[in-house]
């Protein structure tokens, strides 16, 4: 019998399909769905501190003086302002009762006492866990790498005094060591590490002289970088690893498992195919377990992973020099010139 469940930072999953955060999972009808259709968990989109200061100040101002700071966020939730902390942890809590699955409250805070009183809180309507979302754009340049590590783990260590209820930590890509910054989070007691969060970066529009913020959907050409960090922490973190970017079918799940991720995040696929996707997902890592014969997922998760490579270098620096140096012909076909 084909078993797909999974441990994960601290809780036993059905299946490791996670729908990320998004504006689909705070609503309980869709999130039935998602968990009919065979979710491991879903993650209600993040709180923001905006909205916390919104609420607290009522003032156009405030917005304004975090636009510099995140201007994808602003575009990601252009609804925002009409929905304070109180009603996300009303909704959540809707969400909550709605589903059996478990239902992973996510906060995007800046102010350390935002962190910790919102961890509270969304703990307080029954969150299942807490993801935190690490995430800054520098715009002060004296501010340096390790100062800003520094601040992070220092709420991470302030949330998990505050909750008892696991904490998992998604982060972006751009950190200078990330596997020293997986380290440094796993001492500070992460239960779980999400590689990684997808950005929405602004673009210029060049006839209108302006900075717009268009929003784009992920494709499974950008899980590289997120299946090479899996397969990277994959045996040297005893924090659980969750893939998340690019993972749309069960192909690509199935190589995040190979590279030992013991869950994934899907977001993009789920509005681009629908909730029926999940099902679908679940369904061809069952029949590829069956034709591999496996039983459960610990069978095989991490066997591609880099500490399990016969080639020391897959992974690393020298495969990518390989290919400049031998497969130049490939793309040479491809190239007018
Ligand atoms: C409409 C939409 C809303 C999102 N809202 C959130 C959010 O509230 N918090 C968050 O951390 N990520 C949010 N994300 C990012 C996703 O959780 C996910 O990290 C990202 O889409 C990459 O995964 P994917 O390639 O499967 O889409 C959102 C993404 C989309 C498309």
């Amino acid at each position: 019998m084909t078993d797909l469940s999974v441990k994960w930072a601290g809780l036993t999953l059905k299946s490791p399909v996670i729908v990320g955060a998004c504006n689909l999972t705070i609503n309980p009808q869709k999130a039935k769905e998602m968990e009919d259709a065979g979710a491991g968990a879903i993650v209600f989109k993040s709180l923001f501190e905006e909205q916390v200061q919104l609420e607290n100040l009522q003032t156009e101002r405030v917005m304004t003086q975090y636009d510099e700071r995140d201007p994808e966020m602003i575009s990601l939730h252009p609804k925002f302002t009409h929905a304070g902390p109180e009603e996300h942890l009303m909704k959540f809590a809707n969400v909550k009762r709605s589903v059996n699955i478990p239902v992973i409250a996510s906060l995007n805070a800046i102010h350390k006492d935002s962190w910790i009183e919102y961890a509270k809180k969304l703990e307080s309507v029954g969150a299942s866990a807490l993801e935190l979302n690490f995430y800054y754009t520098p715009r002060n340049i004296d501010h340096n790498g390790n100062d800003i590590e520094n601040e992070q783990i220092a709420i991470l260590r302030e949330v998990k005094k505050t909750v008892k209820i696991p904490v998992i930590i998604k982060i972006s890509p751009y950190y200078s060591n990330v596997l020293n910054f997986i380290k440094k989070l796993t001492e500070a007691g992460a239960d779980g590490v999400i590689l990684f969060n997808r950005l929405f970066q602004p673009d210029i529009d060049i006839e209108e002289h302006r900075n717009i913020y268009p929003y784009n959907l992920s494709t499974s050409d950008d899980q590289r970088l997120s299946l090479r960090f899996t397969a990277l922490s994959h045996g040297r973190f005893k924090t659980s690893i969750t893939s998340a970017t690019g993972i749309h079918d069960w192909r690509d799940s199935i190589k995040m498992l190979l590279a030992g991720a013991n869950a994934f995040q899907i977001v993009s696929t789920v509005y681009k195919n629908g909730i029926n996707q999940i099902t679908k997902i679940n369904e061809g890592i069952k029949a590829w377990m069956d034709v591999n014969e496996y039983e459960t997922i610990e069978q095989f998760r991490g066997k591609l992973s880099q500490q399990q490579q016969k080639d020391p270098y897959a992974y690393l620096r020298a495969q990518y020099i390989d290919i400049l140096l031998t497969s130049g012909d490939v793309f040479k076909q491809n190239m007018p010139i």
